[in-house]
């Protein structure tokens, strides 16, 4: 029987990184080729063909609109080739929540699309980025992977693009799911799903635009002033996220300065500084007198992407953006 052929785009991080010391803490991101990479993969035995297309070898935290577009493009021309059953993208973890979030948003939810990446450099000792890349590899290949969006594999753990954020710095165990916790756990011979596909031949959400506007996040703090809120505006953001204290909270000038914004068009999303929880509308802050969103389950990194992408598709108004976030 032939195997299934994995598109697998690389695009560096810690999967790709080597340390200075293999026992250190010090390393470069995305310093081994994609090649050299799926050379290694290959004493594996797994069973699909693998075939790599670099597109760039950075540290995710320079991910940007240029590799953003040409994942884009490689993923939608492999959603088209009957050829491709799924498709990877190597990717560092720093931002890994925010490029499968864009795609998520952006693609039909067809073929398997996973995104994996490792905590630990692959010449350090102990690295995970085999592992995890086996693991995707078992992911991309199940036909019972499509039709779920756009998936991260790290540490034996399947993640929706929607839930998945990265919780710890430097734990190999760094990945939780809001609201929906994992929906697989995986292991290179072995797959086991909790929930059937959900979103199995739906289209994508979003256009593709041609270029995402400035949005910002700004992260409230304790005496902190109006200030910060006009210097965005000053610098022309079209969106500011709000990264606020417990439920989505600021201290009153700045929610003042905000409701501003607001009034003049900008839209502004309260979501929290705290690691996890729901930013419900109207708890603390009068968002309907406000004219602000509510993120509810989506923290500042994805509220940002999510945010991007509608002032992109010319959704401005806030009750729609609420309804897209309400819906994410
Ligand atoms: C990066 O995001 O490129 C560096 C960190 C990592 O991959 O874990």
């Amino acid at each position: 029987m032939a195997l299934p052929r994995l598109l697998v785009l690389g695009t560096g991080g810690t999967i790709a990184g080597t340390a200075r010391s293999r026992t250190g803490k010090a390393y470069a991101a995305g310093e081994v080729a994609l090649e050299a990479m799926l050379g290694e993969v290959g004493a594996l035995g797994l069973e699909a063909e693998l075939v790599p297309r670099p597109v760039a070898r950075i540290g995710s935290q320079d991910i940007g609109w240029r590799e953003w577009d040409a994942l884009h493009a490689e993923i939608a021309r492999a959603e088209d080739d009957p050829e491709i059953a799924g498709v990877i993208v190597t990717h560092g973890t720093d931002t890994a929540e925010e490029t499968a979030f864009l795609l998520d948003l952006t693609l039909p939810a067809g073929k398997p699309v996973v995104l994996v990446g490792a905590m630990r450099p692959s010449d350090a000792v102990g690295s995970d980025g085999m592992r995890n890349f086996a693991n995707a590899v078992r992911v991309a290949s199940d036909p019972d992977s499509a039709g779920r969006g756009v998936l991260v594999v790290m540490a034996d753990t399947v993640f929706a693009a929607a839930d998945v954020r990265k919780a710890a710095t430097a734990n190999v165990d760094a990945f939780r799911g809001f609201p929906r916790g994992p929906l697989a756990r995986v292991t290179p011979s072995s797959l086991d799903w909790f929930a059937p596909a959900h979103r199995v031949g739906s289209p994508a959400r979003y256009a593709w635009p041609e270029a995402l506007p400035r949005v910002a996040i700004l992260t409230a703090g304790a005496c902190m002033d109006e200030k910060p809120v006009e210097a965005l505006l000053g610098i022309g953001c079209a969106g500011i996220v709000l990264a606020g204290m417990g439920q989505g909270n600021a201290p009153r000038v700045v929610i003042e300065a905000l409701a501003k914004a607001a009034a003049n068009g900008v839209p502004v999303v309260r979501s929290a500084r705290v690691d996890e929880g729901m930013v419900d509308r109207n708890v603390e802050v009068d968002d309907d007198a406000h004219g602000f969103v509510a993120a509810r389950a989506l923290g500042p990194a994805k509220a940002r992407i999510l945010l991007m992408v509608l002032i992109a598709n010319g959704i401005r108004d806030a009750a729609r953006i609420q309804a897209a976030f309400d819906g994410r």
